[in-house]
């Protein structure tokens, strides 16, 4: 039989220069969702994500600290990075640190292969350099200060004055790469998404692109050049290798070169739209470069916003994960983010728009609906789901529902329109809401109870109960990518597994076909999936 296709997704490897806020875990979430609902497509799913340890600004923030970069590192990917994984239920395959030795072994066989391809040579820089994006920039990407700093030219980002660099570098030729790159976009109109990130890169590279210092010698934390060790590695060459280092590019061991071999290229690099042109332009210019296939998608998202400003640990305005998930829970966590923001576009983050969401989508249009329907089949039947009789137009008309929830959600999955594959599986929610009150199995219960306090197998009650466990039971397959935790409880009160398997093993395809759950299916009513939750103070 032929392999499962793979897919291969990355996230950024994010700064270890500070502990993750809701940003990091924003983009950690939308890779979780899209590598659960592939994996649910039965596909080979790699889901990598990671640190970014080396360059100025870990290096200061370390010193600050009195500890060496590498403690520092140490701390905060044990106590925070890899903790908040864990917090998310993030399922991630991989876990790169840019300190590790397969890294840098690997890296440093990279750059050497470009080196002696002639790709590389040794200039010098004189120019301004921002170290909280740990980027060259342009004169014209800057702005004026104001006030305090009046009369200093400022990153638009952090809003902190650049650092003049002028010091001997090694430069990567990419200013040859521009046209190639500019075919490749026009050839593969998906290659940078959404289409304002696609527009924004294609302008950005028809400008020309200069070479690029890719070695820095005034400090010594990061990768050593192998052909002269006075310099490291530029940090973002460094960082942006982890996604081929990580899949085994330049490995020596046999199964890792397999691995390789599999994965590669990448199907998706999920980034925030800060490093768009580094994952965009440069990225692909160094594969071109090394003569090595292109990943397929860039995706960058938008930001979430504190006050109209991107939210940033340099800034401290961050927003802790721990802080949301607490109170609400890691799957609420995931389905507001997800759902409240267009994915593509930047969001802001309100507690009351948290609240009111939980309150009125979760609690009680989902988990309210989980509860009643339970209820009523351990009310009626004893746990034990009767055998329904034939369907009429309404249970049709469910049906329905349920199979265009499956094929909308599905297709914009493939769009990473995340908020409209969520909505797309709402309608099933609302329909199977609306579908219960209209046939009332309450009422069917009234008139068709029998003289000895039963109910009867193949009535109108038993075929409502056994619908509405049946869109439940496609609600848990279509949801488990997003609330993974509340859509396991499901399956558990559906008593699905069984009959059916593990959640984690339903295909999406065929997710939607009614009539799965045998009759004698035992449902319990097991706690409240979202229970209530009083309206946090303003924190
Ligand atoms: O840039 N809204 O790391 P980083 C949405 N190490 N997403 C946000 C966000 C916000 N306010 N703030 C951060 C780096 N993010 C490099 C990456 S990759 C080879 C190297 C998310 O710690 C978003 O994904 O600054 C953004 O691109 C990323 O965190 C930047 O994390
Ligand atoms: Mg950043």
């Amino acid at each position: 039989p032929d392999a499962a296709p793979t897919f291969y997704l990355t996230t950024p490897i994010y700064y270890v220069n500070d502990a993750p806020h809701i940003g990091h875990a924003y983009t950690t979430v939308a890779a979780d969702v899209i590598t659960r609902w592939h994996r649910q497509r039965q596909e080979d799913v790699w889901f990598l994500t990671g640190t970014d340890e080396h360059g100025q600004k870990v290096m200061r923030t370390a010193q600050a600290h009195g500890v060496t970069p590498q403690q520092w590192a140490d701390r905060l990917v044990e106590e925070s990075w890899k903790p908040v994984l864990a917090t998310l239920d993030a399922a991630n395959d991989d876990f790169i640190r840019t300190t590790e030795p397969r890294h840098i072994e690997r890296v440093q066989a990279f750059i050497q292969d470009l080196y002696d391809r002639g790709e590389i040579y040794a200039g010098s820089y004189e120019g301004p350099y921002c170290v909280g994006c740990e980027e060259y920039k342009l004169p014209g990407d800057l702005v004026d200060g104001t006030g305090e700093l009046e009369g200093e030219k400022l990153c638009p980002i952090h809003g902190r004055p650049v650092e003049m660099l002028a010091e001997q570098n090694y430069f990567f030729r990419m200013s040859a790469y521009a046209e190639r790159l500019l075919a490749h976009y026009e050839a593969n109109p998906t290659f940078v998404q959404p289409a304002s990130a696609r527009n924004e890169i294609v302008s950005f590279v028809s400008q020309g692109l200069a070479d690029l210092s890719i070695s820095r010698s005034t400090f010594d934390w990061g990768i050593p050049i192998p052909w002269d060790t006075s310099h490291v590695l530029y940090v973002w060459f460094d960082a942006l290798l982890n996604y081929a280092t990580a899949a085994g590019l330049h490995a020596t061991d046999p199964a890792e070169q397999a691995r390789f071999e599999r994965l590669w290229p990448a199907d998706v690099h999920l980034v925030g739209k800060d490093i768009l042109r580094f994952h965009a332009a440069i990225w692909p210019a160094m594969l071109m470069a090394a003569e090595l296939p292109l990943p397929r998608q860039v995706f960058a998202h938008g930001w979430l916003l504190v006050g109209g400003e991107k939210m940033s640990k340099s800034k401290l305005t961050g927003i802790a994960p721990d802080q949301i998930i607490d109170t609400f829970g890691s799957d609420a966590f995931r389905y507001y983010f997800l759902r409240a923001i267009a994915f593509g576009q930047d969001g802001s983050f309100s507690w009351e728009d948290l609240h009111a969401r939980y309150t009125a989508e979760l609690a009680n249009g989902f988990g309210n609906l989980a509860s009643r329907v339970a209820a009523m089949v351990g009310r009626y039947y004893d746990g034990a789901l009767p055998a329904a009789g034939a369907p009429t137009a309404a249970e049709d008309a469910l049906a329905d529902v349920a199979a265009r929830a499956v094929a909308d959600a599905d297709a914009a999955i493939d769009r990473l329109a995340l908020h409209e594959a969520i909505a797309a599986v709402w309608t099933l929610v609302e329909a199977t809401n609306g579908y219960l009150t209209e046939q009332a199995p309450w009422s069917a219960a009234k008139t068709e109870v029998g003289v000895d306090g039963t109910y009867p197998q193949g009535g109108r009650l038993a075929t409502v109960l056994v619908t509405s466990a049946e869109a439940l039971r496609v609600l848990a397959v279509l949801l488990h990518p997003v609330i993974p935790r509340a859509a396991a409880a499901l399956w558990e009160s559906l008593g699905a597994e069984v009959p059916l398997g593990a959640l984690a093993a339903q295909p999406v395809s065929g997710a939607a076909a009614f009539g799965t759950l045998p009759a004698g299916t035992v449902v319990t009513k097991g706690a409240s999936l979202f229970p209530r939750i009083e309206e946090p103070a303003e924190q």
